[in-house]
């Protein structure tokens, strides 16, 4: 009991000590950037005393739930405590190194600085900017060696706990095959981005088959590197489109999709969704998570408007306002439920 006690205040202190450091990068960077660029015009964020406490709280709630899906044994407790420093110490020089070019596109809103060596043919026009004007945006070996960190550093240190809120959803979803061998059973992480969602499926699901499907070869190198030295059997990653996923009608059992949403149009949201639909089984689980919305986190308003304000995210004000739920039933899926956690929102379905 003192043991568990002692890991729970340890776990707590470690997720504190990544907000703040978070918290401490943001200021000074943002501090620098106006110095170095007084004139920009870039929307200066003060956070207000009941706003903070309300971010203090619902992070708190966070911790709590990621704790307690730990302790009943929903994911192992290890991954609580999995932090790639030694890799998280390469990256940081890098995001100082950065800043500049990240700071002058925003100042130019320069939304397609993107590496002269890439066949635009081979991607979707609302794939090809610089999302949070990020230097390559998703098509570089640089922009996916530093990308962890950087959505560490936005979500204070809290995004693998909000990541890992698709678990218990999956395994709940994942009970219609129960009667199945594991190894059959098929999940697939679409936009998988450098593999952190993978990490987190392979400790929570050891023997079921694991696939990771992004649009960026480059992402998906890092994936690879995460992932090389990880327990378990090896996790495959696919280059290809959520659009189209080179997957037969009703072959898969479970689908998961972190952060991608709020990075599509409209139309191609119902698009993607209508294609986890034809890929899903039957009984078959869908986990979304993505930003939280504007209906059930009314008190966050201004954290989401800042955001598309902030960085390049051309499609978020739209999706903040989408009717996901609504959507997901429309296209078939049944049990639609959703909640949300800090800064994320997840929903889960059956087909
Ligand atoms: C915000 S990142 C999220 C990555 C990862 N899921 C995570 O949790 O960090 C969005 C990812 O979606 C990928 N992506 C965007 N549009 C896509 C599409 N149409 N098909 C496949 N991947 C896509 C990008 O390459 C990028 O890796």
């Amino acid at each position: 009991m003192a043991r568990e006690n002692l890991s729970k205040i340890a776990y707590k202190t470690l997720q504190q000590g990544k907000s703040i450091a978070g918290l401490a990068h943001k200021e000074i960077s943002s501090r620098i950037m106006n110095f170095i660029l007084p004139d920009s015009e870039l929307s200066e964020f003060n956070l207000d005393k009941n706003l903070l406490i309300k971010i203090q709280n619902s992070m708190d709630t966070l911790r709590d739930e990621d704790w307690t899906d730990a302790e009943k044994n929903i994911y192992p407790m290890k991954l609580l405590f999995d932090e790639p420093w030694l890799r998280y110490l390469t990256q940081y020089p890098k995001i100082w190194f950065d800043m500049p070019n990240i700071w002058n596109r925003r100042r130019k809103e320069q939304y397609d600085d993107l590496p002269k060596s890439i066949d635009k043919d081979n991607y979707p026009k609302y794939y090809l900017r610089n999302f949070h004007h990020q230097t390559d945006g998703y098509l570089s070996d640089f922009s996916a060696s530093i990308y962890d960190l950087q959505v560490d550093i936005l979500f204070n240190g809290s995004a693998d706990a909000m990541r890992r809120r698709i678990i218990k959803p999956l395994k709940e979803g994942l009970i219609n095959f129960s009667d199945r061998k594991k190894s059959s059973i098929k999940i697939v992480d679409v936009a998988t981005g450098s593999g952190r969602t993978l990490k987190q499926l392979r400790y929570a699901f050891p023997e079921e088959k694991i696939k990771g499907i992004d649009l960026s070869g480059s992402y998906l190198k890092e994936a690879s590197r995460y992932l090389s030295d990880i327990d378990g059997d090896l996790i495959e990653l696919i280059k290809g489109n959520a659009e189209e996923l080179p997957f037969e009608n009703n072959s898969i059992q479970a689908i998961t999709c972190v952060y991608l949403f709020h990075e599509l149009p409209r139309t191609i949201r119902e698009k993607v969704l209508k294609e986890f639909f034809r890929v899903l089984e039957r009984k078959g689980t869908l986990v979304i998570a993505d930003s939280i919305q504007i209906t059930d986190s009314p008190d966050f308003i201004e954290i989401m408007e800042n955001f598309y304000k902030t960085f390049h995210e051309p499609f978020y004000c739209d999706y903040i306002k989408d009717d996901m739920n609504y959507k997901i039933k429309e296209i078939g899926f049944n049990k639609v439920k959703s909640n949300s956690f800090f800064m994320t929102k997840v929903w889960s379905a059956i087909k």
